[in-house]
């Protein structure tokens, strides 16, 4: 694999000389950038030497101006090592004011950081908060060891080992890959129903989960189809959105978009009731009280278990108590292979960055997910579809 270095200014930028020996001895190629405050601790020459390839410095010191985006695409992984208070907060902030900055916003592969800094920086609360925002964005932080630190103090702080930072890097590129050639349709938001011109019933999904999982599916190779009700998110990376609004107008974008998918997840709350007549004019208050007469909406999910063939088929059951049970109801009734159990109403669920999830299977086998921010579960979710189809393939060769 072409693995991008690039090195922070600490006193760990020595040890990046090593983690680029280290790579190259497991057969990648390595090429090397600098930011200026690196260059105050190891020479470029230094990496040079080891990659047998120009070390990248300088913006404007390059053949073309927009080097930046070549060397960006001609490469499947980018790791930061060790990465500094400094570079973390300008990544998490997308300011790209050098040759590495500039880089990683133009990088669309995956990324590793191993930071290294003092204790007390290291605890900051600034970097903490810069560090998550990294996190979410689907990056893996390799977390620096505790022990002594060159500034005298003892706490974490110290860059991670290499063989932990190189296996970190070998677990992220085999990950890239699981799902090239595939194509995963994906339904998050809540639907509106309306009710007039002016008026809806909808319910408190955000979509964060199934946004999660598009961008999880689609950074694993997968060309990902993200059928989306109204929420405030940005389009996921390398994801195709498809916006709906009715649970009607998403069963009909779903089957539209069924026939390539190998692998299709239903996070999407789906209302399940809607007014089938919707008046054309807005409603007036003319009664004291009235009356709501709701018909179902289809249900997209049980239709598809009708129907899967050789699909996946993964269901949500997003509920206030008895989590398991309804998920294992669900999955029966509805012929998933897999439905993802959340507790909603309390501290993760609907608007949280975070979620704990219990994985019922057709196998019968139930994983239990702790507290993780929603991209770290979409990947686990990923995760044990893959080794669910295997095991529904082994044993009824499908
Ligand atoms: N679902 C769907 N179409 C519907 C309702 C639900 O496709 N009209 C899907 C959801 O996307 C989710 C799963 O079914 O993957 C479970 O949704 P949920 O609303 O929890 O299930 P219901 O069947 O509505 O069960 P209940 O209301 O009894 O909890």
């Amino acid at each position: 694999m072409r693995i991008l270095l690039g090195v922070g200014g600490g006193i760990a930028a020595y040890k990046a000389a090593e983690l680029a020996r280290l790579l190259m001895q497991e057969g990648h190629q390595v090429r090397v950038i600098m930011t200026d405050a690196a260059q105050e601790f190891v020479r470029p020459l230094t990496f040079a030497a080891l990659t047998g390839q120009k070390t990248l410095t300088d913006m404007f010191a390059i053949e073309s101006a927009i080097e930046h985006i070549s060397v960006a695409q001609g490469h499947d992984l980018l790791v930061i090592a060790p990465a500094t208070g400094d570079l973390i907060a300008k990544l998490a902030h997308g300011l790209a004011g050098d040759f590495l900055t500039t880089l990683y916003l133009a990088f669309t592969g995956p990324v590793v950081i191993a930071p290294a800094m003092n204790v007390n920086m290291w605890m900051h609360a600034a970097t903490q908060a810069n560090l998550e925002t990294l996190r979410k964005r689907g990056h893996r932080i390799v977390d620096p060891e505790s022990g002594y630190l060159a500034c005298g103090m003892t706490g974490p702080g110290r860059l991670a080992g290499l063989e932990t930072i190189a296996a970190a890097i070998g677990r992220e590129l085999s990950k890239r890959r699981d799902l090239d050639g595939e194509t995963v349709l994906i339904t998050a938001g809540p639907t509106q129903e309306p009710l007039d011109p002016v008026r809806y019933i909808s319910n408190r999904s955000s979509g964060k989960m199934g946004y999660a999982l598009a961008e999880a599916a689609a950074a694993r190779g997968a060309r990902a189809i993200l059928i989306s009700g109204p929420v405030r998110l940005a389009p996921p990376r390398g994801v195709e959105v498809v916006s709906v609004r009715t649970a009607a107008e998403m069963r009909e974008k779903v089957l539209e978009n069924l026939e390539p998918a190998g692998i299709v997840i239903k996070a999407a709350a789906v209302a399940d009731f809607h007014l089938s007549k919707v008046p054309d004019h807005k409603v007036k208050k003319t009664a004291a009280r009235i009356t709501l007469e709701l018909d179902p909406t289809p249900d997209i999910l049980a239709e598809l278990g009708r129907n899967k063939g050789d699909r996946l088929l993964i269901g949500f059951a997003a509920e206030t108590q008895n989590v398991e049970q309804e998920a294992r109801r669900k999955l029966e009734s509805k012929n998933c292979d897999m439905v993802v159990g959340n507790l909603v109403g309390g501290e993760t669920g609907f608007e949280s960055d975070e979620n704990e999830a219990v994985l019922v299977m057709r196998t019968g086998e139930t994983i239990s997910l702790p507290r993780a921010p929603k991209r770290e579960i979409a990947d686990r979710v990923l995760d044990e579809a893959l080794k669910l189809r295997l095991a529904l393939y082994a044993a009824h060769g499908r």
